[in-house]
């Protein structure tokens, strides 16, 4: 287990953590390079945490901590997120720390009342709001959304260092940590983007606009290297593709049918809603198998329709685990409204179809109101009637 604590001013040390054998991240999301939880110490008049770890890091973290302070001499503990891979450690750091503050936004400051489960020390935070440490000071900046409402960024204004948690940064772990030291880790930043930020671009381009006035010398982020150089690079590039984002996705028009198939009926279903959806002229029609497909695959096509049908059997009175995946990488904040239905076929009960629409009314989506599940195998009697679904969803998406 690492024991370094690196240095980013004379007054902010990184404290985080790195986690080689991590290989999917919440589940969902692939970590082929790991990842790492970072924190960090402010020295300053009074002493100040930046975000945790993750709890199950605790001890090395811990051993840290003690490198640096007291951790009952810490007044401050900032939360610029509440996602437990950030926030995890906090019950046990409140316990070390009994004479800190939480400082949050007030989401975050909801969100934590259920993680810890007890009373503790609070003040909400709010863009424009200056933390006052004694010698330094730190500014608050509102930036929703990232990716979860709770977030902010905050500044540390004398050593010029912007602390943005999940913004900026990438699951990338090496030993080095310092962006100078640690390679090209490109395709990383990307993936990240892609799956955890780009779906909310409309609120980081907010929160970009935001911090352009501000000198940064370091952006110190939750997960990866310490950017300690070429920050206007990384944020003009970050600036560039949630631009590119929101200029192309969702595209109009085009409805993404996914669907798994256990016997090959689901897919029988799948393409014949897919020829009817076809005779409607201005559609695009996406249909996929999704039973294989990788994640940023997957997560890329629900980006960019613009309406979905999803198909699934009833297997164990369950609707199969490849929908699930769907439906987690569906956000009520980029897909709300979007025109939903579903279809598949079952053997006996069909849990699937009320499990289907039961998501889709979950997520907000415009359930279309139809569903189309047929026993067992669908007969030639049936695909005129499927087809029409599949045309009638079309007809609307189309606004014809
Ligand atoms: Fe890295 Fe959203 O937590």
């Amino acid at each position: 287990m690492d024991k370094q604590i690196l240095k980013i001013t004379d007054s902010v040390e990184w404290i985080g953590v790195l986690d080689k054998e991590i290989t999917t991240f919440d589940i969902v999301m692939e970590t082929k390079y790991g990842t790492t939880y970072n924190s960090y110490f402010i020295n300053a008049e009074k002493k100040t945490i930046v975000e945790t770890v993750k709890e199950k890091f605790w001890d090395v973290y811990e051993e840290k901590l003690r490198k640096l302070c007291d951790p009952s001499e810490i007044e401050y503990i900032i939360v610029n997120h509440t996602e437990p891979d950030h926030a995890g450690g906090l019950r046990k750091l409140l316990k070390i720390a009994p004479n800190a503050k939480i400082l949050g936004s007030t989401s975050a400051l909801r969100f934590l009342k259920d993680q810890i489960g007890e009373e503790f020390p609070q003040q909400a935070v709010r863009g424009g709001d200056i933390i006052d440490l004694g010698n330094k000071t730190i500014e608050v900046i509102s930036a929703p959304n990232l990716h979860w409402p709770d977030s902010i960024y905050t500044y540390l204004k004398e050593d010029k260092v912007l602390f943005t948690c999940d913004s900026f940064g990438a699951h990338f772990c090496h030993d080095d940590m310092y962006i100078n030291k640690v390679g090209n880790y490109d395709d990383a930043y990307q993936y990240y983007f892609d799956v955890i930020l780009k779906p909310f671009s409309k609120f980081f381009l907010q929160a970009i606009e935001r911090i352009r006035p501000l000198e940064i010398e370091a952006i110190c982020t939750g997960h990866g290297p310490l950017i300690t150089e070429g920050c206007q690079e990384i944020i003009d590039k970050t600036e560039k593709l949630c631009q590119e984002y929101i200029a192309q996705y969702p595209v109009k028009n085009r409805i993404l049918i996914a669907y798994v198939s256990a016997y090959g009926f689901t897919k029988t279903i799948a393409e014949k809603i897919a020829e009817g959806a076809a005779e409607v002229q201005g559609v695009e029609i996406d249909l996929c198998d999704i039973e294989k497909m990788d994640i940023g695959t997957l997560a890329d096509k629900i980006d960019k329709a613009s309406a979905y049908l999803l198909g699934s059997p009833t297997i164990n009175q369950n609707m199969l685990p490849q929908l699930y995946q769907v439906f987690a990488h569906m956000t009520p904040i980029r897909d709300k409204d979007k025109l939903a239905g579903c279809f598949g076929s079952y053997g006996w009960s069909g849990e699937a179809e009320k499990q289907l629409i039961g998501n889709i009314e979950n997520l907000k989506l415009n359930y279309w109101g139809n569903s189309l599940f047929l026993k067992f195998r669908p007969q030639e009697k049936d695909f005129e009637r499927i087809k029409t679904y599949g045309k009638n969803f079309a007809l609307i998406v189309s606004g014809c």
